[in-house]
């Protein structure tokens, strides 16, 4: 169904062309926050990087068969796919095809509209046409199969409980709690949850009803904020899924502009879950902070307390890839574009996946977390040293520094916090 405004104008999100609604203006590259206006069929311009990346771990999965043996397919559901734009992506620019089953499904029968006139004014034309499977129940699901996606119109709980997938992107408006008892069912015995939560301020400590009453989990507005987010809503998914015999394995759990996007390997093992809470805990607020089981003190949390990545996957996650996997060919260009608005869709990619392959290897074991703005007061010195220096002065003490993908200048250390204080105060003279 198109609608009055239908086609919108022409924008390239990665190598994929999508419709924008005719009152959305030309995005400028790297927008970020919120989207300023909502509403059936509108695309944030600002989630782009999310989409990016959820097309690199995609491929990634498929590449090196760590979801789906030889043979397996991927069953992935973009559960609220307002315009289609994610699930358009996965279909036009992860290599493979022939190992997913992409269904997209939206409660809103106008952004269902739009997305799939989107998707049949850009067709991919290799016909890779497939029969839905009957859900859990033996019916047929609802919806059918247009080039290679399934649009459904419907009510994503509801989906999920019919039907099981091994892979379901949930992003809400909002809170994603709604949600994640269905998607965690719905995956059986493996599968990838990517979750996006846009109620930062429930989830840094600045809303703390909504934080108590949605996450359970009490708040500290201070620089360990967003690492606070990440971990918060990692708890909370690693809680529903212990009630469901399952556990999770952080891929990728990053604090992004103005929201929060895990993305977590699910495993059903009843003996693992049921040590779900050996990786729950509080961040104590003490020079800086620690983990610990129980709150006491100055705390946040309960929180995720383990890993937040994988280390091989997002040391694969790197510029090089993002470009050659999402970086518009000339044949995908919109006839507007110029030298300039490609320059800068690059710089676009870069910035998506900037820090991630170089903090692998810390981010996906033990390490310290260091806010660049807490070390003048901290080391007593009246001007902070370059993150350059301070992680050569650490090198030379034997130890490992890497620069995190956050909003705010940190770093992730394995040094204590003695070294880092020591090293800051080295490289400041
Ligand atoms: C933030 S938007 C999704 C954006 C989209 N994933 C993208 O990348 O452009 C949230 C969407 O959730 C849809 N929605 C809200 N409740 C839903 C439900 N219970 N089932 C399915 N979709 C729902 C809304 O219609 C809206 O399109």
């Amino acid at each position: 169904m198109k609608d009055d405004d239908w086609p919108g104008h022409l924008w390239l999100e990665g190598r994929t062309l999508v419709h924008l609604r005719s009152h959305q203006p030309r995005p400028s590259h790297m927008p970020r926050g919120p989207a300023t206006k909502t509403g059936d069929g509108f695309l944030n311009p600002a989630m782009a990087p999310a989409r990016t990346r959820s097309v690199m771990i995609l491929s990634d999965a498929i590449e090196y068969g760590w979801l789906a043996p030889e043979g397996k397919l991927i069953r992935i559901l973009d559960a609220m796919c307002a315009t289609g734009v994610r699930s358009r992506r996965w279909r036009k620019e992860v290599p493979k095809q022939e190992k997913l089953r992409i269904t997209a499904n939206d409660l809103d029968n106008k952004s269902i509209g739009w997305a799939k006139a989107s998707h049949e004014m850009h067709p991919i034309g290799d016909n890779h046409n497939w029969k839905p499977e009957l859900s859990r129940f033996s019916r047929e699901i609802e919806g059918n199969v247009e080039d290679g996606i399934h649009w459904i119109t419907g009510d994503a709980n509801k989906l999920m409980i019919q039907t099981p997938f091994q892979w379901i992107d949930v992003d809400p408006f909002g809170s994603p709690v709604p949600f994640l008892d269905a998607a965690i069912q719905s995956i059986s015995r493996i599968g990838v949850l990517d979750v996006t939560a846009t109620d930062t301020a429930a989830l840094c400590g600045s809303a703390k009803t909504s934080a108590a009453r949605r996450y359970g989990s009490i708040g500290i507005t201070d620089s360990y904020m967003h690492d606070d987010a990440v971990r918060i809503l990692l708890g909370t998914i690693a809680r529903i899924a212990a009630m469901h015999d399952k556990t999770i394995h952080p891929i990728l759990s990053l604090f992004d502009g103005h929201h929060v996007r895990v993305t977590v390997l699910l495993k059903r093992s009843k003996e693992d879950a049921s040590k779900w809470s050996e990786r729950i805990g509080y961040r104590i607020r003490s020079s800086p902070y620690h983990f610990q089981n129980s709150p006491e003190g100055n705390y946040s949390g309960p929180m995720w307390t383990g890993p937040i990545f994988d280390r091989e996957i997002a040391s694969r996650i790197t510029v090089e890839r993002a470009i050659s996997l999402c970086s518009g060919k000339d044949e995908d260009l919109p006839t507007d574009w110029s030298l300039t608005d490609i320059e800068h869709s690059h710089r676009e990619l870069e910035r998506t996946v900037r820090h991630i392959s170089e903090s692998a290897e810390l981010l996906s074991q033990e390490h310290l977390l260091v806010a660049i703005d807490d070390l003048g007061v901290a080391a007593k010195v009246s001007q902070i040293p370059s993150m350059k220096k301070i992680f050569s002065a650490l090198e030379d003490a034997g130890f490992k520094a890497c620069r995190c993908h956050m909003p705010e200048p940190m770093f992730a250390t394995n040094a204590p916090w003695e070294q880092v204080i020591a090293a800051t105060k080295k490289s400041a003279k």
